[in-house]
C-alpha cells in the first residue's frame, strides 16, 4: 500500500475550502493507503498566537477530523509537538535546502509582506514541512494547490539527501484534487477561501450555523449578468465559477453539467445552500457526539503519536547515521 502524509495547522475553525481542497481526500485515501495524519501545532507558532487559543483549536481540529470520518483504527492521526522527531529532521532539512529556495517560497512572500516582526520560522517553515512529510518515507501528499510549491520543495531536498549521502528518503509526490482545489472566498472569488481573510462573510465553517450559511451563500458575490456559466478562467464569472466548483465537488455532477441546470443565479443558491447544510448537518451532530468525551479524543491522540514515532525515529535515525552524527 502506498504511504500517504498530510498536515492541517490548528489556527482558526476549518473551512469549505479545507474540507473539499484537503480532508475530505484524507478520509477517502485512508481505505487505499497507510496513511498518516498531522496537527501541525509547530507550524501554528510561525504567526504571532495565543497560547490557550492554540490549545482548544488543536483539540477543536482533532475533533472535527474525526467527525469528518477519520477512523483511529485505520489512520495514524497526531499532533506534531508529540513527536519529536520532526523538529530534529527540521534542522537537518534547513541545513539541505538553501537560502535562495525558501526565498522564492511565494506563501512565505505573501504572508511576511507588511508584517512588521516576521517570525524566522516563518520563513525556514517549508525545511520543516518537508521533514513532515520525509519522516514517514511518504508517496503521496493530499493537499490543495497552494501547497504545491512546498511540495516541490521536499521532493528536491529528499533527492538532494538521497544524492549526497545516500538513499535514506522517498521522493514523494503531491495528490492535489481536480474539483475543490482552490475553493475562492465568496465575497472576493479573485481570492481563496482562508482563515486569514478580513472579514469572515467569504467563509464557510464546517461548524457553521445552517442559517448562517445560507446567508453567505444567498450574498455570495456574482456578476450582473445573471447566466450561470462555468467559465474558471474568467475573471468576470469567477463568483459564480466557485458557486459551481462547490456544488460539483459536493454532488460529483461536472461543473459545466451543472451550470445547465439553473437559468439565473438565485436559484443556483438556494440549491447549493440546501446542499452544503445537508452535508455538514452531519458532520456537525458527529462533532457533537465526540466533543462529549475529551478524555477518549486524548487516548486516541496518545495512540496516534505512539504509532507514528516509531516510523519517524526510524527514518530519523538513518537521516542522522547517513550525514555522519556519530552514534551516542
Ligand atoms: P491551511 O488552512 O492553510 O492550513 O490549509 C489546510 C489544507 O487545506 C491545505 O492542504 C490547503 O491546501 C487546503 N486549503 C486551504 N485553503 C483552501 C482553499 N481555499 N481551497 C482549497 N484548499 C484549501
Ligand atoms: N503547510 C501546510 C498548510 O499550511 C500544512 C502542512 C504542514 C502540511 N506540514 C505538512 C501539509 C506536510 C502536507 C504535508 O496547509
Amino acid at each position: 500500500m502506498p504511504r500517504i502524509f498530510s498536515g492541517i495547522q490548528p489556527s482558526g475553525s476549518v473551512h469549505l475550502g479545507n474540507y473539499l481542497g484537503a480532508l475530505r481526500n484524507w478520509v477517502s485515501e485512508q481505505h487505499e493507503a497507510d496513511c498518516y495524519y498531522s496537527i501541525v501545532d509547530l507550524h501554528a507558532i510561525t504567526a504571532e498566537h495565543n497560547p490557550e487559543a492554540l490549545r482548544d483549536a488543536t483539540k477543536e481540529l482533532a475533533t472535527t477530523l474525526f467527525a469528518i470520518g477519520l477512523d483511529p483504527d485505520i489512520s495514524c492521526l497526531f499532533v506534531q509537538s508529540h513527536v519529536p522527531e520532526h523538529a530534529q529532521l527540521a534542522w537537518i532539512m534547513e541545513s539541505t535546502v538553501t537560502f535562495g529556495e525558501l526565498s522564492r517560497m511565494t506563501q512565505f512572500k505573501d504572508k511576511g509582506r507588511g508584517e512588521e516582526k516576521v517570525r524566522a520560522s516563518l520563513f525556514t517553515y517549508p525545511a520543516l514541512m518537508a521533514a513532515d512529510i520525509l519522516l514517514y518515507r511518504t508517496d503521496k501528499v493530499p493537499v490543495g494547490d497552494d501547497q504545491r510549491q512546498h511540495i516541490e520543495l521536499a521532493r528536491d531536498a529528499a533527492a538532494r539527501f538521497n544524492n549526497a549521502y545516500g538513499e535514506v528518503f522517498t521522493v514523494p509526490e503531491s495528490m492535489i484534487p481536480k474539483v475543490g482545489a482552490r475553493v475562492m472566498d465568496l465575497q472576493n472569488p479573485l481570492k481563496k477561501m482562508s482563515k486569514s481573510s478580513s472579514s469572515d462573510a467569504g467563509l464557510i465553517y464546517l461548524n457553521e450555523d445552517p442559517s448562517r450559511i445560507a446567508k453567505k451563500i444567498k450574498r455570495a458575490v456574482t456578476d450582473t449578468e445573471n447566466k450561470v456559466a462555468y467559465e474558471p478562467t474568467n475573471p468576470a464569472k469567477a463568483g459564480v465559477s466557485n458557486l459551481l466548483e462547490i456544488y460539483s465537488a459536493l454532488t460529483s455532477i461536472p461543473p459545466e453539467d451543472a451550470a445547465d441546470r439553473f437559468s439565473n443565479y438565485g436559484a443556483l443558491k438556494s440549491e447549493l445552500a440546501e446542499i452544503v447544510i445537508e452535508h455538514l448537518t452531519v458532520i456537525q451532530s458527529r462533532i457533537k457526539d465526540i466533543s462529549g468525551d475529551p478524555s477518549e479524543l486524548l487516548r486516541l491522540l496518545k495512540i496516534g503519536a505512539a504509532k507514528a514515532r516509531a516510523t519517524a525515529s526510524s527514518t530519523l535515525s538513518d537521516a542522522k547515521s547517513a550525514i555522519g552524527f556519530l552514534a551516542p
